[in-house]
């Protein structure tokens, strides 16, 4: 085969084959084909897109590029969960033990943050001790033992996928459905879970900044998964407002303790049960989604997710006095108020902004190999809805220098529209995506 007879049946609209498609990602992987052509060839896919067998073809040839997880041994439908990515997004802190305690095991790896986006590894790791870089063997054990790790990702998981997502980035070639889809499917299939729930962020803050688009995908990865062999059902929820209030590793995780304890903000508590009885739902721990909700409110309120958290927080080396007592977690030295220029209701709060704030305080990595202030971030103190009266404290910035307070200062007031009027309140699920259908909701 010759790659640039491939690029061009591609740019000229035509079905690429399974075994061409397999023959690209064997020489991306390989190294055999030059970075241009594998940059032209993802071009032409940005502009003529995919059909569906061919983006299972892609997806199927990025999983088995690289290492693949065995959670064979762990008895019981293993089920993942996968965000697109969020600010103020810890979801997995509060959905992974609320499954785990309902007896469903969490085998998960998880990302660290990039741009204005967080991760939930930066987030564990802001718990004293707490290691995400585990032996396969200790991650097994651990979910054996407490019934949920959560580590970071190989860096060998799905190895093509590596490779094609950072020439797409430095290419203009990250926002295409069929090359977002087979990316994430890729490494989710090749983690190894039963069944995979998507939890596909659309607005100001995400990926995806219309729901139009964001159905799509989730649409597409539902398709994947499933001709993969594995349940998928996708949930689209709201970006366009950052999720809670807390914004930062350290900040995010009191506020999952809090939610642990049944004391989280609304906001955050709803998507996470919404998640969670959808994971329960696929682990077929009932057959109705209603009574998967029962199931999970139950271990949020009785405190068997909270213990959980403990047991993973102990097993991973995490320091659980912090979770007891989360006053313990070091504070960042300046706390800089952002106060409301007029009087009125919060109408809307740019999710993309606060993050991007919260990434200057020093809570975020613009490059992968940066490191990050754990201390670091906002705290919401009005979100949309809310009254606020001139000069009142919209929120509180944290960091460790004036200077990277100064612009963050900007951003976050920016964030903030306030007018007279009421607002109508945001829509938090906005479909729910699954092999059968595809319903909008709430
Ligand atoms: N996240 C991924 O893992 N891949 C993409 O292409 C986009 C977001």
């Amino acid at each position: 085969m010759r790659m640039h007879e491939i690029i061009i049946e591609k740019r000229d609209g035509k079905e690429l084959s399974r075994e061409q498609i397999d023959w690209v990602i064997q020489g991306c992987t390989d190294g055999s084909i030059p970075d241009y052509q594998l940059s032209a060839w993802l071009m032409t896919i940005y502009f003529s897109g995919m059909t569906r067998k061919e983006m299972f073809a892609l997806t199927d040839a990025m999983t088995k590029s690289g290492e693949r997880i065995d959670l064979s041994s762990i008895p019981g439908v293993k089920v993942d969960k996968h965000s697109t990515g969020g600010v103020g997004d810890k979801t997995t802190l509060i959905t992974g033990p609320i499954v785990a305690a309902c007896g469903v095991p969490v085998a998960k790896m998880s990302g660290r943050g990039l741009g204005h986006t967080g991760g939930t590894v930066d987030k564990l790791e802001s718990i004293p001790g707490f290691r995400t870089e585990l032996s396969r063997d200790t991650f097994l054990r651990i979910v054996s033992e407490t019934g949920i790790s959560v580590i970071g990702q190989s860096e060998n998981i799905a190895a093509a996928d590596k490779k094609l997502y950072a020439l797409r980035d430095v290419t203009g070639a990250i926002d295409s459905i069929p090359l977002i889809a087979s990316s994430v499917m890729s490494k989710k299939i090749a983690s190894g879970a039963d069944a995979i729930l998507l939890d596909v962020k659309t607005g100001r803050g995400a990926f995806m900044d219309s729901l139009d688009r964001s159905i799509r995908l989730a649409r597409v990865m539902v398709s994947i998964g499933e001709n993969a062999g594995r349940r998928t059902i996708a949930l689209v929820t709201d970006m366009d407002e950052p999720l809670g209030f807390a914004i930062g590793n350290s900040l995010e995780v009191i506020e999952a303790i809090e939610t642990l304890h049944g004391r989280g903000p609304a906001d955050l508590q709803k998507v996470c049960l919404e998640l969670a009885a959808n994971m329960l739902l696929l682990a077929e721990k009932a057959d109705e989604l209603a009574d998967c909700r029962i199931l999970a409110e139950k271990a949020l309120q009785d405190g068997s997710a909270f213990e959980r958290f403990k047991l993973m927080t102990a097993a991973q080396g995490g320091d659980v006095r912090y979770l007891d007592d989360p006053g313990l977690f070091p504070k960042a030295p300046l706390v800089l108020p952002v106060t409301a220029a007029k009087s009125g209701f919060v109408e809307a709060v740019d999710a993309l902004a606060v993050g991007n704030a919260s990434l200057l305080l020093g809570a975020g990595r613009l490059r992968k190999e940066d490191g990050v202030d754990h201390r670091a971030g906002l705290l919401l103190k009005k979100k949309i809805g809310d009254w606020v009266d001139a000069g009142e404290v919209l929120a509180e910035l944290y960091t460790d220098a004036e200077d990277k307070g100064r612009e963050a200062t900007r951003l976050t007031a920016g964030a903030f529209e306030i007018d007279e009027k009421i607002p109508a309140m945001p829509k938090l699920i906005h479909a729910r995506v699954t092999a059968e259908s595809s319903a909008t909701y709430d």
